[in-house]
């Protein structure tokens, strides 16, 4: 009798494997939409405020932020913050969104989330 013995390899890795896959290329779709920016505002508003807006992220806006520490934390990262590289957002765009960030003013509802 010819018993074949296989090895039942679980499909564990393939899954872990597809699964990251698949943030990756939504992440890219994102960035594909996003390709060009109308201007600093834009970017605020769909991606700083998707973490600076909600919570997630400290309150950024009406700070008067020096614009150059803005660029510099959005390009490099800044411990949980991910670092943006300039295929995701161009020297220009990031130019008007810290422009944008340290000229706003702050929101009313800031005053009692910043209390920390
Ligand atoms: C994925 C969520 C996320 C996104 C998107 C994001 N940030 Fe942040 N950001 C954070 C978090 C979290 C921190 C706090 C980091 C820490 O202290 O650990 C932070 C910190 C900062 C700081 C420092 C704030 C301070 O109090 O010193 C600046 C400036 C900043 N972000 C600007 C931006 C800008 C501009 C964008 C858009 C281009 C942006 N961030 C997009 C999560 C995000």
């Amino acid at each position: 009798m010819a018993v074949s013995t296989r090895w039942i390899t679980t499909k564990w890795s393939l899954a872990a494997g597809i699964l990251g896959l698949a943030c990756l290329l939504s992440l890219a779709a994102w960035a594909e939409v996003n390709g060009s920016w109308k201007n600093g505002e834009e970017v605020y508003a769909k991606v700083c405020g998707y973490c600076h807006q909600t919570g997630i992220g400290p309150v950024i806006k009406g700070r008067k932020l020096p614009p150059e520490y803005t660029v510099h934390v959005v390009r490099n990262g800044l411990r949980a913050m991910p670092a943006f590289p300039a295929a995701f957002i161009d020297d220009k765009a990031l130019r008007e969104v810290a422009g944008y960030i340290s000229k706003s003013a702050a929101e009313q509802k800031q005053e009692a989330e910043n209390e920390r």
